[in-house]
């Protein structure tokens, strides 16, 4: 059976998005990239696979209902009728309702009918009672209407995708796990050979535990789909894979030692207390760098935060000199790293982190 799928991707993260979607689980079909998404067909087999393997995506929706309704009597005539039984697993789910161009635009009020629709039809279609038994979540649907026309969707993922479940310890201001994977694809394209990855001011070391698990099926937390009457019984387990990333060994640096000392115990990581701008950092073999440094609004830094990072930036390239560097700063700094020190720019990724805009620069040593 194929399912109508749609992915929620961070804006900018799309193009990568499909890149790892086609690496790891190809078998989709109908693949089409909108901006913030993909929609694509595929079986329950891929909705599996998919949740334990893609590190970019924010979660999965699958696509319920497609209508037209331009008013209030046909919203409920539609919804009362649908079989919920084949998607719900609790009687009384959360809705995130939005509406753009529509003659429906009172959100609140749609909310309503959807709920009065939803119970006359469990009326005559009863639940199981599974969810009291089992003490299952309420499911999130979403629904949106655009143009008079309504998308109804579940969302199969419960949690967001970047929780992968097996990290509590987070220092300040932590990367996404999906923005750290994503840049770590960029950074390693077309790396030969398995290299050190440093990441000199690693905090929860998000960038280095992402490089090791790009490829691993994590299956340390639960998905919303598992308790869809579709989907109940069946086993979330792949096997493990040999693919990785041409990283050879991660090491992590942090001034911030009370942290490291947590995230070391919990992760069996190796971090190292030191002040990025002062300590030699070259491992003595070829390694690639990524750094995601303090921008000095949640994290305070001393002086001007345009010289620190500058100094950060020109220590990098000309003492410690990586292979490649890999560099996320706020988007209004771009005009302080300008290609030197042997480096070329190979790369530029513009997007939003948490509300600011960032740029994401790899430099490339030449000589
Ligand atoms: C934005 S956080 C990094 C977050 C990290 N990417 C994560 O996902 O958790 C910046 C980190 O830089 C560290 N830091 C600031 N100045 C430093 C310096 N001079 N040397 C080493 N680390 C420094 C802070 O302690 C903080 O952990």
């Amino acid at each position: 059976m194929q399912y109508r799928l749609f992915l929620i991707v961070l804006p900018g993260l799309e193009d990568l998005a499909l890149e790892e979607l086609e690496a790891k689980c190809p078998s989709a079909t109908e693949v089409a990239v909108t901006k913030g998404g993909i929609e694509l067909s595929a079986d329950l087999d891929w909705v599996v696979a998919a949740h334990c393997l893609l590190k970019l995506p924010t979660r999965i929706l699958l696509r319920v209902q497609e209508f037209r309704v331009r008013d209030f009597p046909k919203l409920h005539q539609k919804l009362s009728a649908f079989k919920w039984n084949e998607v719900l697993s609790h009687p009384e789910p959360q809705w995130e309702v939005s509406c753009t161009r529509s003659r429906l635009m009172h959100t609140g009020r749609i909310e309503e009918t959807i709920r009065e629709a939803l119970a006359a039809a469990l009326q005559r279609q009863p639940l199981s009672l599974d969810w009291q038994k089992k003490n299952y979540s309420p499911q999130t649907f979403y629904v949106r209407i655009v143009d008079d026309n309504l998308t109804l969707s579940l969302d199969l993922t419960g949690e967001p995708l970047y929780k992968r479940g097996h990290q509590k310890i987070k220092g300040e201001a932590p990367l996404r796990e999906n923005l750290a994977s994503a840049f770590l694809m960029d950074l390693f394209r077309g790396i030969p050979e398995d290299v050190v990855l440093i990441d000199p001011m690693c905090g929860s070391a998000t960038f280095l535990t992402e490089a090791l698990d790009f490829h691993r099926p994590l299956h340390f937390r639960s998905f919303a789909f598992e308790t869809a009457p579709f989907f109940k019984g069946k086993l979330v387990r792949l096997p493990p894979t040999t693919r990785k990333l041409p990283v050879k060994r991660v090491l992590g640096f942090d001034r911030n030692g009370e942290l490291l000392e947590k995230v070391a115990a919990e992760s069996g990581l190796e971090l190292r207390v030191s002040d990025a701008l002062v300590d030699a950092l070259n491992p003595g073999e070829e390694f690639v760098m990524i750094c995601n440094p303090p921008y000095g609004e949640r994290i305070k830094i001393a002086g001007q935060r345009g010289s620190f990072l500058r100094a950060a930036w020109e220590k990098f390239l000309s003492v410690d000199r990586p292979k490649r560097f890999g560099w996320v700063i706020p988007s209004d700094m771009d005009d302080l790293f300008r290609p030197s020190h042997g480096y070329r720019l190979l790369q530029e990724r513009r997007l939003r982190n948490g509300g600011l805009a960032v740029t994401f620069r790899i430099w490339e040593r030449i000589s």
